[in-house]
């Protein structure tokens, strides 16, 4: 078994098996090598630069972490319970190549800013590939939505039908919703991007270090301006998190869309056969198992996301060890948030849209209502609470003739008002509704395809 270096003379005994149970984290934070590395050479480089240690102990140190970073990868270093965690681990194989010389490497610095500086680093590289991905998803909605504006399809309130609308409006409306959870990653790494390397275990150091050159070299914005906080500072997890969440709430809304629109009820999409699985009993059966999945993934990452918020709540400044259980969550939040975009943009890019069944629900319904009554208005001059209270009573007529709105004819609307002219019998065609929602952001195929342009030119 390794000596852990953070045992010495002061403890009589050796730690008993329980603590180093619970205490160790290698298991999890060995994901964070990378950074752990990049942020050990950029603190010795600093210190050859600041001649704290000498040119050429420094050399030797850079060069024996390369060599372990090559060996990591290529996953021939095993790691050990007994070191705790990632930064003791790899200080012990930088002993192991290159001998005493590597005790050099922990002068003024602590694993407290050391980790800080490897989860900001990691955060901040995750941040680009999700909002790569989420890119890409808007992509693939937005190609969906150019194929598909003049295709009709129900809106709904309330899970009722209201109003008509194109396929591609509503594809639009998640380009939206990504689009605003891009900007509120990139916000959140504005913040992050400030470097806690330097702050010690709390206090800021007696050695001469210059912090612009490892904020050069880790590429962060500039130094963190408080020693206590930078230890103490999770925030950047908490929101990373709190983004992800709402990433994966997101992602939950369009899931559930998916098992609807691909229920029997529905039939507004097929799932291709390599996204769906089949049951063990009930042979007729193809599930939406991924959209589910998903489904479900968002609320793990909301509970991890209220686990930060009250790990951190009760604690003292500055660090403490519960914050060593952070990184158990965001990684698991970070990769359940990655598979969900991944499966949900498959199925959208697969499924198959039947414009005949969404064509058929908006026939089977008063979609229209509310164009008879924005008619009633512009027509023949009602105000619109007047227009709301003749078409209530054409509906209910309607109702009890067992037909809908657009099936009656212009001699039974004109019972309600001989004024009404033949013209309102197109203003009831679903066509002829979505045509007309002109107005910024609404639904006509013009606004859409210039909705569409927008969105290409702003997102992509
Ligand atoms: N593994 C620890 C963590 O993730 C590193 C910091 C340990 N610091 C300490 N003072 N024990 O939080």
């Amino acid at each position: 078994m390794k000596k852990n270096p953070s045992r010495n003379e002061n403890f009589k005994k050796e730690t008993s098996s329980l603590l180093k149970k619970i205490n160790k984290s290698i298991d999890i934070d060995q994901r964070l090598f990378n950074e752990d590395i990049a942020c050990s050479i950029a603190h010795c480089y600093m210190m050859i630069k600041s001649k704290i240690i000498s040119s050429s102990d420094g050399k030797t140190i850079i060069k024996g972490l390369q060599q372990i970073h090559k060996e990591i990868k290529n996953n021939k270093f095993k790691f050990e319970d007994s070191l705790e965690d990632i930064h003791m681990n790899i200080e012990s194989l930088l002993f192991k190549k290159i001998g005493p010389i590597a005790g050099k490497l922990h002068t003024a610095r602590s694993r407290n800013d050391q980790v800080a500086t490897d989860l900001k680093l990691w955060i901040r590289k995750k941040i680009s590939i999700i909002d790569n991905e989420i890119k890409n998803f808007q992509k693939t909605f937005i190609t969906a939505a150019k194929k598909n504006v003049h295709t009709l399809m129900p809106g709904y309130t309330h899970l009722q039908i209201a109003q008509t609308v194109s396929f591609a409006h509503h594809m639009m409306a998640y380009v939206e919703m990504f689009g605003r959870d891009r900007s509120r990653l990139n916000n959140c790494l504005t913040r992050l991007n400030e470097n806690p390397l330097g702050s010690g275990a709390l206090a800021g150091t007696s050695f001469n270090i210059n912090r612009k050159i490892t904020t050069k070299l880790l590429l962060f914005k500039n130094a963190t301006a408080n020693s206590i906080d930078s230890v103490s500072d999770r925030d950047f997890v908490i929101e990373f998190i709190f983004c992800l969440s709402l990433i994966s709430v997101h992602l939950s809304r369009l899931a559930e869309e998916i098992v609807l629109w691909s229920s029997q009820h529905f039939q507004f999409i097929k799932l291709p056969d390599e996204l769906s699985t089949g049951s063990s009993i009930l042979p007729q059966k193809k599930n939406p198992d991924g959209a589910e999945l998903v489904r479900g993934k968002s609320s793990l990452i909301i509970s991890n996301l209220s686990a930060i918020l009250n790990i951190i709540k009760s604690m003292p400044l500055s660090y403490n060890k519960d914050m060593q259980e952070d990184k158990k969550l965001v990684f698991d939040s970070f990769d359940n948030v990655l598979i969900s975009l991944k499966v949900l943009q498959e199925t959208i890019k697969k499924m198959k849209i039947n414009k005949i069944k969404m064509l058929n629900a908006i026939n089977n319904s008063n979609a229209t209502a509310i164009d008879l009554s924005d008619a009633l208005v512009k027509e023949l001059n009602y105000s619109f609470r007047d227009s709301y209270a003749l078409t209530g009573k054409i509906v209910n007529y309607a109702n009890k003739k067992n037909k809908f709105l657009h099936e009656l004819s212009i001699r039974e609307l004109k019972k309600f008002d001989n004024n009404l002219s033949k013209q309102i019998i197109s203003i009831l065609s679903p066509q002829n509704s979505i045509k007309n929602k002109k107005s910024v952001g609404g639904t006509a195929p013009e606004n859409v395809k210039q909705a569409i342009k927008q969105a290409v030119s702003k997102y992509l």
